[in-house]
């Protein structure tokens, strides 16, 4: 199957989860990039928890650029999100809302993985889930700054292998 793992990522933990994923499972990667970027300095500061928090809590879908890869010509799509504020990064719901459903993708994406400073991703996956019906594996991976995230590893070969079945 041919798979594409489509994510945003600001401060990198995104990025590596997708990259390491992706060599696991054999798929391609395609990052969401916004067309006013958020700027970060590496870890997330208040003005950038305002600006990103704010996005999200006002269930706003800023705008993307159009994508490196042809997703079309994909059979599946596994989603790569942080978690803001309880809910996916503005732009990947910008993906989820609005870009999948007018590229007729939306069918296509059937897993996600989140990162988070908790490690928690419920409300994230199922916000993901109402936009994205078909999404029916999910994992929750935590960033560089918690323990937590020893465990990445381990979960991301687990997730993967549920992708390969
Ligand atoms: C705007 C903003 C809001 C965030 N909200 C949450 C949150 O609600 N819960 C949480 O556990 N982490 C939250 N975080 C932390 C990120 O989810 C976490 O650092 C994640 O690993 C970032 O992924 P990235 O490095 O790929 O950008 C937030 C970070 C930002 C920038």
């Amino acid at each position: 199957m041919k798979t594409v793992i489509v994510y945003y990522s600001l401060d990198g933990n995104t990025k590596h989860a997708a990259e390491t994923l992706a060599k696991a499972v054999g798929a391609d990667v395609c990052e969401i990039q916004p067309v006013k970027p958020i700027k970060s300095a590496g870890k997330p500061t208040f003005h950038v928890l305002m600006q990103g928090g704010g996005q999200v809590t006002f269930g706003l879908c800023p705008k993307i650029k159009e994508f490196a890869l042809d997703l079309a010509a994909y059979d599946r799509i596994i989603l790569g999100t942080p978690v803001w504020a309880g809910k996916p990064a503005s732009f990947v719901r910008t993906f989820a809302k609005k870009y999948a459903p007018q590229n007729g993708l939306a069918d296509k994406v059937t897993a996600v993985f989140t990162l988070s400073a908790s490690g928690d991703n419920a409300g994230c996956v199922t916000d993901l889930q109402k936009l994205l019906p078909n999404i029916g594996v999910s994992v929750s991976l935590a960033d560089k700054s918690n323990s937590l995230s020893a465990d990445n590893e381990r979960k991301l070969t687990e997730f993967a292998q549920q992708l390969m079945r």
